[in-house]
């Protein structure tokens, strides 16, 4: 079994920016739920809206190896109207259960963490570390940090045991 990877959702390219940066800084594989129905314009922003709005369970492609060939995975996904992005939601939905480590990160324009806590409903456990990056951090760099000390608490914590539930830690401090 593999250590670790990503999984990324990205419809604008931030959060594909920092997953990027993450796997490059953990030396690990990057693999990608993608809209099955392009989002691109204003009938795309409309449908993120509408399909979060209604928690919409919406179709989807990830073409990456099963979950269950990784001891540790890393979700990442941005926030819509201050929720988890509905790809990344039914996709985690479609994996549960989960019975290996599991971390969070959470892209949005303003702040996230409703977003995140949607990540710990979704995998039916609460993820470990969780980080919220703003999207203009992310693009300028200054998120970089942060993404390391991720990494770091990613490395440093033990595959987590399923039975044992964490509390998540909210490592960001650009919550806003
Ligand atoms: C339809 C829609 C709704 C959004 N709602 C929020 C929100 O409620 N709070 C927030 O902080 N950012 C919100 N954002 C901003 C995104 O979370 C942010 O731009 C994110 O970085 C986009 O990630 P991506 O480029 O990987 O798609 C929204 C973006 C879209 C398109």
């Amino acid at each position: 079994m593999n250590d670790i990877a990503v999984i990324f959702y990205s419809r604008s390219g931030t959060t594909r920016l920092a997953a990027q940066m993450l796997a490059d800084r953990l030396d690990c594989p990057l693999f990608e739920v993608e809209d099955a129905v392009s989002r691109a314009g204003f009938r795309g922003d409309l449908r993120c809206v509408i399909d979060n709005l209604l928690r919409r369970h919406v179709p989807y492609r990830y073409a990456g190896p099963p979950l269950s060939e990784y001891a540790n995975l890393v979700f990442m996904a941005p926030v819509w109207i201050g929720h988890l992005a509905a790809p990344m939601r039914s996709f985690l939905r479609d994996q549960r259960p989960f019975t290996r480590g599991v971390a969070a990160a959470v892209m949005a324009a303003r702040g996230g963490f409703r977003a995140a806590e949607e990540i710990a409903e979704a995998l039916g456990r609460p993820p470990h570390p969780v980080i919220v990056l703003l999207q203009r951090d992310v693009v300028s760099g200054d998120a970089r940090a942060d993404i390391d000390a991720f990494a770091t608490a990613l490395i440093s914590q033990p595959t987590t045991d399923p039975g044992v539930s964490r509390r998540p830690a909210w490592l960001s401090p650009n919550e806003a």
